[in-house]
């Protein structure tokens, strides 16, 4: 019997690997240049940590979820996104709640049921970062700023960044209302889950893919005209650090989105390079969620975003192939041993090294040393054993010389390609 991998799931094999690592390195350094540090958190969790956290009504909860009973009958689930997460390893960890400001980043697999397609998948990665205890509208646009330094770094353009602000629980409640009216008098036309939403969670529907909830939206009320004067001001401060930093955006009123925990700040950076799925990052400000899940009232904002679709955004323009320094190749059987010996010696001083031990013909040898994009053929034969000498052929110029065996590493070292 021969296995398939399960929908939605990916294998990333070694060729696809220098573009995973130049995005992940890159994400990286940037969150290090902004003084953000990593955190790893599990990939699973009690389940109300999600339910509570993003929202009983999101799509993500109510439907999307891998959730499963551990063997004392709890309910366990894959985490579908970080932040949650984060913000519980944040509640209970005391040394750095206690910090002033608290900046985390983190990398990894992230699970959701989503019907897969390009951009789409049920297990995917994404790379965000978090920052506890201001509500300064300067980190909503560091975070934002992070996110632009990554995608620029990556060569990634013709992307748009998107903004807006959902309010807080101030200003919220009468836009809320406004708009609960204009859909009530417009139920018809609702989905089923819409005309659900309509009590429980309406700013959910400007999110609704369905047509005719869409065909609905562009004459819904818009938020940013019910802003109170704290979230207009905190709004009008995030775009005016962005537009000082030369960050082109554009303001989107009826970017709520899929995740209930935000207030303020909300952002995309879009693009109609990846087809249906056009967001390949996302974030905003998340003031209630770390005292909605069991600590202090602590201001927050953050992002996430996805490497597959960073991948996608990026292939065209790949990175070198990850190559070897030298594939040591022998004349004769009688050499292995010295030559798995050479090999040894080469690894323990750094350099990165492989043989065929089938001890078959050099041109066996050789085939096998091109599959594995070699810089360096390093011979061995009677005359080579004889002199305690290795012959280094340059794989590229085809150049060869002799070198004394103890010399091979330096050599290799200080001719890099
Ligand atoms: P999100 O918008 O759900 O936000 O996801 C962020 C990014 O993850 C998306 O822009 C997309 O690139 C990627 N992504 C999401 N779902 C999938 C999927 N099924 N397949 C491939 N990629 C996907 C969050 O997750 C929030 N936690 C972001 C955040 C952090 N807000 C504040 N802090």
């Amino acid at each position: 019997m021969s296995f398939t991998k399960a929908p939605g799931v990916e294998d990333i094999f070694p060729d696809r690997i220098p573009g995973w690592n130049r995005i992940t390195a890159s994400a990286r350094k940037n969150f290090e240049l902004f003084n953000f540090r990593e955190v790893i958190i599990p990939v699973m969790e009690y389940t109300e940590l999600f339910s509570r956290g993003i929202g009983d009504e999101t799509d993500i909860v109510s439907k999307e979820m891998f959730t499963f009973e551990d063997r004392g009958g709890r309910s366990l689930t894959l985490r579908p996104e970080g932040t949650a997460s984060v913000v519980r390893a944040y509640n209970e960890n005391g040394e750095y709640n206690r910090l002033s400001v608290c900046k985390l980043f983190y990398i990894g697999s992230m699970f959701r049921a989503e019907r897969p397609q390009k951009g789409r998948l049920r297990q995917f990665n994404q790379f965000g970062a978090e920052l506890f205890g201001d509500d300064s509208p300067f980190y909503d646009y560091e975070v934002i700023s992070m996110m632009n330094s990554i995608a620029l770094d990556l060569g990634i353009s013709n992307y748009e960044l998107l903004i807006n602000s959902i309010g807080c629980e101030e200003c919220r409640p009468a836009y809320l209302e406004k708009l609960k009216e204009y859909y009530q008098s417009n139920k018809s036309v609702l989905c089923e889950d819409c005309v659900k939403r309509l009590e429980k969670n309406p700013l959910r529907i400007l999110d609704c893919k369905k047509e005719g909830c869409k065909s609905l939206k562009d004459a819904a009320p818009v938020l940013p005209e019910f802003l109170c004067s704290s979230c207009a001001e905190h709004h009008v401060s995030v775009k005016s650090y962005l537009s000082g930093a030369g960050i082109a955006f554009k303001e989107d009123p009826f970017l709520v989105r899929g995740l209930d925990y935000y207030a303020k700040t909300t952002f995309e950076f879009v693009t109609t390079a990846l087809g249906g799925q056009n967001a390949f990052a996302a974030g905003g400000r998340y003031n209630k969620l770390v005292e909605i899940l069991g600590g202090k009232p602590t201001p927050a904002v953050g992002f996430a975003a996805g490497i597959e679709r960073l991948m996608i955004l990026t292939e065209a323009n790949p990175p070198a192939p990850l190559s070897l320094d030298a594939f040591i190749i022998y004349s004769d059987e009688k050499y292995f041993q010295h030559s798995a010996e050479l090999l040894r010696k080469l690894r323990m001083e750094g350099i990165s090294a492989d043989i065929d031990p089938s001890c078959k013909s050099m041109k066996s040898q050789m085939k096998k040393m091109d599959r594995e994009n070699a810089r360096f053929a390093l011979i061995i034969g009677d005359e080579e054993i004889n002199e305690k000498t290795v012959t280094v052929k340059n794989t590229a110029t085809r150049e060869q010389q002799k070198i004394s065996e103890g010399d091979v590493s330096a050599f290799i070292k200080n001719n890099k390609r």
